[in-house]
């Protein structure tokens, strides 16, 4: 049986909780409480074939906020466009942006309705950050959200988030051109943020977290790190350039950080130059 709920404007949202979503299976690994059981039962899968993914959705989860804080802290930029932000939880883009200065923007995208439905709930009383449904694989409809507009001055520098959702987009679905069509919105000085699972670290583990992610009807495509560094076409990757995400501007001394086998998961940062 699935359920149904309202969204912000009062219309029938069906959840689909009769079958395993990445959002909800995301949250049951980094131990949300925003998901079902056939959340649950298909991350268990996962779990069985790579029994480090709760280490590694939590280095991506601290990736994440590294690099945002690093964006506002270093980079001064004060507008975020983070596409499949995913559930609420600890440290999202908002409350890391918004540390820093409060006056920070933030439109998070998600083409999962739970997402809209919590995160709307959780946002309500901020004015500086909206949630909108949209799906990456059509970037204009997103760019052109007037919730987006509303929010988001294309004239100035902003963060392009892609974090963990790319491996989400098939090859079919061309990827590359995706982004380049959102990175033609951007003005020079624009970052993009990008995370990606791959098996080049523990190829036998990762490929079976593939296989019982597409098992349960949830499209994953690892990918190697040429093939991921591609994805920063028309950037100048911002140092230490693509690592494991345990390492990226990490503080944690190298010898207390999980190892890279157990992470198995690229980031980085690329600005867009002058
Ligand atoms: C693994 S979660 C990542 C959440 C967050 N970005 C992070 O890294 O912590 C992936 C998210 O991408 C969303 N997603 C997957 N494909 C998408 C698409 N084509 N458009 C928008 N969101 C998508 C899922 O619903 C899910 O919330």
């Amino acid at each position: 049986m699935s359920e149904a709920t309202s969204d912000r404007a009062g219309g029938e949202v069906d959840l689909r909780t009769d079958r395993p979503h990445s959002a909800r299976m995301y949250d049951y690994l980094l131990g949300g409480k925003d998901h079902y059981v056939v959340d649950a039962e298909a991350a268990e899968k996962a779990l069985g074939a790579f029994p480090m993914l709760r280490v590694a959705a939590r280095e991506n989860r601290k990736f994440l906020g590294r690099a945002v804080r690093y964006l506002a802290q270093e980079a001064g930029i004060r507008q975020f466009l983070d596409l499949g932000s995913g559930l609420p939880t600890a440290e999202n883009v908002h409350q890391v942006a918004q540390r820093v200065d409060p006056g920070a923007r933030v439109v998070y995208v998600d083409n999962d309705p739970i997402v809209l439905v919590y995160g709307s709930a959780l946002l309500g009383k901020n004015d500086q950050t909206v949630v909108i449904q949209g799906d990456m694989r059509d970037p204009e409809a997103i760019l052109d959200h007037p919730r987006t507009r509303s929010l988001i001055d294309f004239d100035e520098p902003v963060a392009l988030l892609a974090v963990a959702i790319l491996h989400f987009v098939g090859d079919d679905e061309d990827p590359l051109g995706i982004l380049r069509r959102l990175r033609q919105a951007l003005p020079a000085g624009s970052h993009v943020i990008l995370s990606h699972a791959t098996a080049d670290i523990a190829p036998e583990a990762a490929m079976g977290v593939q296989d019982a992610y597409r098992a349960q009807g949830v499209p994953l495509t690892l990918r190697g790190r040429e093939e991921f560094t591609r994805f920063f076409e028309g950037t100048e990757l911002v140092e230490p350039g693509v690592q494991v995400v345990s390492d990226w501007r990490s503080t944690v001394p190298v010898e207390a950080r999980p190892d890279h086998a157990d992470v198995s998961w690229y980031g980085g940062v690329g600005r867009i130059p002058s």
